[in-house]
């Protein structure tokens, strides 16, 4: 899809399709009014209809009149005072999944109304709107069928249109980066989406080594016998139930020591479960084919690093992915079985069904090895902070207030949610094993703080964890989003990387 920017008024721009964004209830003064003329009043007919109401996502094809195109969608941003970036980026997401099975080749949307909600921001909005087609272009239907009839059309052109006074050179830069962040979460969303009969840890690590040499990134895979001699017992210890190896994926952008424009030098860990029966500790049937998601994490961020790499090459970052199949068989590992961390800390597993952060706790240490001196980790690390927060905001944690507000910061510039749960000391006892350092999983009382507990004791350098177990997957279609992966926290992580250049 190429994208183009041009300063002028909405009706003066060709294209299959006009898009018009309506924030709260429609004024019809300025330049919607004339709109509306030239539409033949279609515009006020459709509302007088219904069907302009403030509806977060609600579209409505109208037709023409004498505007320079075939069909008018207004879409809804919802009311004023609930708008803010995630709205403005699904609104725009949801244009592409409002027009499955038409034929669209071209699209034009207005801006003003979107940057107008925005505090009067025009390449922001060219941004969100960018990256928000791009999102809602996806359809985890066509990965396995190409023929399939579910997807959105295939746009050559994204026409998009500034108000006449506006910078076009800033315009272009928004939307250029909208769309690399967008095609950036897609590639997560693609392979988080994709079965475990196909990728498997092994093909994971094959796919990050295409983005790395197609980004210009280095990339070490560490095998299991790698693995062994380097002492990542929770690593192997997930990893070894499966007769598909485990693989330790690394990452890495910049010289190698070198510190961002922050004095960083930040790594992006992410939970590879490419799939989790539970191992031994096994789950009920009842939904497990969902657990082929549990890679999500590792996928965000082997494309979170490679998008970084896109808007600014060069700028120190690692990643570290954990590559693992959690399955029961005779050489899985039992509960009770007691192993040695990379860094030095013996785990009791007391329940195999609690691996994330087992594998977590290797990377992490892992990271701080190749000199990390911040860490962030995404993962899809409990079915607790789905029951909590649901699909529409991620949990966190933070070991320190300063790193936090970093994290959130970059939350706030992608447009994700976030809410920071507390790490919470007084629970570690209930860890406490009678042959290890710390069990794995605790009682039930506090479950989503003692896995913050437990991931605590595998950094010593500023951390925070996202936990988008509710988040990382939707489990029915939205407005803006087919079901499955999402791609949360890719914006953020990406936005996180970007603050440190020079
Ligand atoms: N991958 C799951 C968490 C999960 C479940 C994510 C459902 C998304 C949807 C994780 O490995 C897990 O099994 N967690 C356990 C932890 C428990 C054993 C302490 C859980 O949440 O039940
Ligand atoms: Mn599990
Ligand atoms: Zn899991």
């Amino acid at each position: 899809m190429q994208i183009r920017v041009v300063t002028a008024r909405p009706w003066e721009v060709s294209a299959d399709l006009l898009v018009v964004p309506v924030v709260g209830d429609p004024v019809f003064t300025d330049e919607l009014a004339e709109l509306d003329r030239r539409s033949g009043g279609e515009l006020r007919a459709l509302e007088a209809f219904g069907e302009l109401r403030p509806k977060a996502y609600a579209a409505a094809l109208g037709a023409p009149g004498e505007l320079p195109v075939r069909r008018v969608l207004a879409v809804s941003g919802g009311k004023v005072d609930e708008f803010d970036r995630e709205i403005a980026r699904r609104v725009a997401a949801s244009v592409p999944r409002r027009l499955i099975g038409r034929n669209v080749g071209s699209m034009a949307v207005w801006l003003a109304p979107l940057a107008a909600a925005l505090g009067a921001d025009e390449a922001l909005a060219a941004e969100l709107v960018a990256r928000g087609i791009v999102e809602g272009g996806f359809e985890p239907k066509t990965i396995y069928r190409e023929d399939s009839d579910a997807a959105p059309p295939q746009v050559d052109e994204l026409v998009l249109i500034g108000a006449s006074d506006a910078d076009g050179a800033l315009l272009s830069a928004g939307a250029t980066r909208g769309q690399v962040i967008g095609e950036g979460a897609n590639i997560a969303r693609r392979l988080a989406n994709r079965a475990a009969n196909d990728v498997t840890p092994i093909v994971l690590a094959d796919e990050a080594r295409a983005i790395a040499e197609a980004h210009g990134l280095a990339i070490d895979v560490i095998d299991e016998r790698r693995a062994a001699e380097l002492g990542m017992g929770l690593f192997l210890a997930v990893g070894k139930g499966s007769d598909n190896p485990p693989r330790m994926i690394v990452m890495r952008s910049g010289d190698e020591g070198a510190q961002d424009g922050l004095g960083r030098r930040l790594a992006l860990v992410g939970k590879g479960v490419c799939f989790d029966t539970g191992g031994i500790s096994i789950k009920p049937a009842d939904r497990m084919e969902e657990m082929k998601m549990d890679k999500t994490g590792a996928c965000t961020v082997i494309a979170a690093i490679a998008t970084a790499a896109r808007l600014a090459p060069g700028l120190p970052l690692i990643a570290v992915a954990p590559a693992v199949e959690n399955m029961p068989s005779g050489h899985a590992t039992r509960p009770g079985d007691v192993v040695k961390a990379l860094n030095g800390t013996w785990v009791d597993i007391t329940n195999t069904d609690a691996e994330g952060r087992l594998i977590l706790g290797d990377a992490m240490t892992y990271a701080e090895q190749l000199g990390a001196t911040h860490l962030v980790d995404v993962a899809t690390l409990t079915g607790a902070v789905s029951r909590a927060f649901g699909d529409m905001v991620t949990g966190a944690f933070a070991s320190e207030d300063a790193w936090w507000e970093q994290v959130a910061a970059a939350g706030d510039r992608a447009g994700e949610r976030y809410w920071r749960i507390p790490l919470v000391p007084d629970y570690v006892p209930d860890m406490d094993s009678w042959y290890g350092d710390v069990t794995n999983s605790g009682s039930a009382e506090g479950s989503l703080v003692k896995s913050g507990m437990f991931l605590d004791r595998f950094h010593t350098v500023p951390w925070a964890h996202l936990d988008i177990g509710g988040t990382g997957y939707y489990r029915k279609a939205y407005p803006f989003a087919a079901r499955g992966a999402g791609g949360v926290t890719h914006a953020t992580l990406v936005e996180l990387a970007l603050a440190g250049r020079g």
